[in-house]
């Protein structure tokens, strides 16, 4: 990278939303917790900074507040909300509590000349108890609110700048404008970071690590994984050797899709192991969901570690990490959450398998990981398909899991997938899109008639998300109709299926999955 914007976390729940909306306006940002070693930061280049908003009041002792090399560099600052109070205290003014605090939509009024927001009315949002009493010398206030005298400052001179409201958050429309507006105005990035550069650049970047030597790449039909796949073969060609492990857990038509989209480049260096006895085998019996990752995760190791000895045990391995990951990964405060469930990503590796890792992904949001696939011409129902969890059908096989109710589930599976297809709500153009549905076989066994026959099967439950980030979801409102047509085709369709239910529980308090 020539050049970025350096994004410091003060602990707010929307410091990756800011990376996401200024690479939106396709200038390279990297976000950094606040305290993070200069010299880390100052050797990407950068071209300003934007200061996040965080949960603590500048005066509380060990609050989080502006590094001396931020503000000595003299490049243009942005501070949002809690960053907006820090550099209003690191530079002599006054911060204060709120007669009240503003929290949810509120309406700024801009009536100056500035920069940042032209003379005009912004529908906001705003999260804050604190509010800036009086400015550090400099500055002029050039926005107000309700609630806030000043909810918009500006000193034009030194290019620094703060904003009480949220503009990286859906609820501030503009919000994009005013974040593009500082960062290519302001601080004179060039919005080049488009996906043909970022292909040439992580092509070069595979090529100096790997130089001559050979690649190896577990696929597993995912997103990451096949757009990591496709540009490291774009990058390094026939040194690249990728492993298809078919563990007996996937979804109807998967292994196919896999084949048809890399066989034609990668030929030979396609591997596709079929290790779907050795998968269902080491899962006999089992029932608990934890057990059932922990021994999926062992077994696709054990799988792939034997693939890599018989090519020679490559120096090299190719990881589809992106961004989120790392960026998850070096917040050690927000990795205190409980843990609900173990995250085996079938694909990703252990470090202890003693590789040395390829990243091309690491520094992309998954949307951009999504524009790169496509500009690499990967098919469409492969770059926009929806999330899948590692440990594949063996969490939604409730119970235990065997050959023919993998099959019923398979089957179940496709025709609910195939039928929401065909009503169109699949199709992501939608505002009410649906993020994930699949179905899930339950081993609750019910009675029922069928053709004068009593019969006594398992039920398939329907699970069908909207959602805007998997960490909360709300049930999809599927029409009547349209349930009934799925039922029908399940029960009759699907042996050892008698009976079809909905879920219709949001997340929380239930999960996603079933498992
Ligand atoms: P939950 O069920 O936790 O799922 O609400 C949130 C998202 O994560 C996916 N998921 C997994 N992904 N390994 C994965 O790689 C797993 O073990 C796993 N479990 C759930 C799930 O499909 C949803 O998109």
């Amino acid at each position: 990278m020539s050049e970025a914007i350096i994004i410091l976390d003060f602990g707010s729940q929307y410091s990756q939303l800011i990376a996401r909306r200024v690479r939106e306006a396709q200038v390279y940002c990297e976000l950094f917790p606040w305290d993070a070693p200069a010299e880390k930061i100052l050797a990407l280049n950068p071209k300003g900074f934007i200061l996040s908003g965080g949960p603590l009041s500048v005066y509380e002792p060990g609050a989080p507040y502006i590094p001396d090399y931020v503000l000595e560099s003299g490049l243009p600052i942005l501070g949002i909300c809690y960053g907006m109070q820090a550099l209003t205290h690191a530079l002599g003014g006054k911060v204060a509590a709120a007669v009240s605090r503003e929290y949810g939509p509120a309406l700024v009024e801009t009536n100056s000349e500035n920069p940042l927001l032209p003379p005009g009315s912004y529908a906001v949002w705003m999260s804050h108890g604190d509010r800036i009493e009086s400015m550090p010398a400099g500055f002029e206030a050039v926005g107000f609110s309700a609630n806030s005298p000043i909810a918009v400052m500006c000193d034009a001179q030194h290019k620094r700048f703060g904003v009480q409201f949220h503009p990286e958050v859906h609820h501030t429309p503009r919000g994009k404008e005013i974040l593009q507006r500082f960062v290519v105005d302001i601080c004179g990035c060039s919005p080049s970071w488009t996906p043909e550069s970022i292909i040439q650049q992580e092509m070069e970047r595979i090529r100096r690590q790997v130089g001559q030597e050979p690649v190896l790449v577990a696929v597993s039909g995912g997103v990451d994984s096949s757009v990591a796949t496709a540009l490291a073969y774009r990058a390094v060609g026939e040194q690249l050797i990728a492993v298809f492990v078919d563990t007996g857990m996937l979804r109807q038509g998967e292994r196919q899709q896999v084949e048809t989209a890399f066989r034609a480049s990668l030929g030979a260096h396609l591997i596709v192991v079929d290790a779907r006895e050795t998968f269902l085998n080491a899962l006999k019996g089992v029932t608990d969901p934890e057990q059932k990752r922990r021994i999926i995760g062992e077994t696709f190791i054990r799988t792939f570690e034997e693939q890599a000895r018989q090519v020679g045990k490559p120096r090299f391995l190719i990881q589809g990490t992106i961004y989120p990951d790392v960026v998850e990964s070096s917040a050690p405060d927000r990795a205190k959450a409980q843990r609900i469930k173990t995250h085996h990503n079938v694909g990703g590796l252990p470090s202890d398998l003693s590789f040395e890792l390829v990243e091309p992904l690491r520094y992309l949001f998954k949307d951009e990981v999504r524009a790169v696939g496509e500009a690499l011409g990967l098919p469409t129902a492969l770059v926009w398909r929806q999330p899948f969890p590692g440990p594949g059908l063996a969490v939604r096989c409730l119970g235990e899991i065997t050959a023919p109710r993998l099959d019923s589930l398979r089957a179940a599976d496709a025709i609910f997938t195939s039928e929401l297809e065909r009503a169109g709500l699949l199709d992501r153009a939608r505002s009410d899109r649906i993020g994930q549905a699949f179905a899930v076989l339950l081993p609750v066994r019910s009675v029922g008639v069928m053709g004068d026959q009593r019969t006594y099967q398992e039920a398939v439950a329907l699970r069908a998300i909207t959602t805007e980030d998997y960490m909360t979801a709300d049930w999809a409102r599927l029409p009547y109709d349209l349930l009934a047509q799925i039922a029908n085709r399940i029960v009759n369709e699907v042996p050892g299926v008698n009976r079809v239910v909905f879920d219709v529980t949001s997340k929380p308090p239930a999960t996603i999955e079933w498992e």
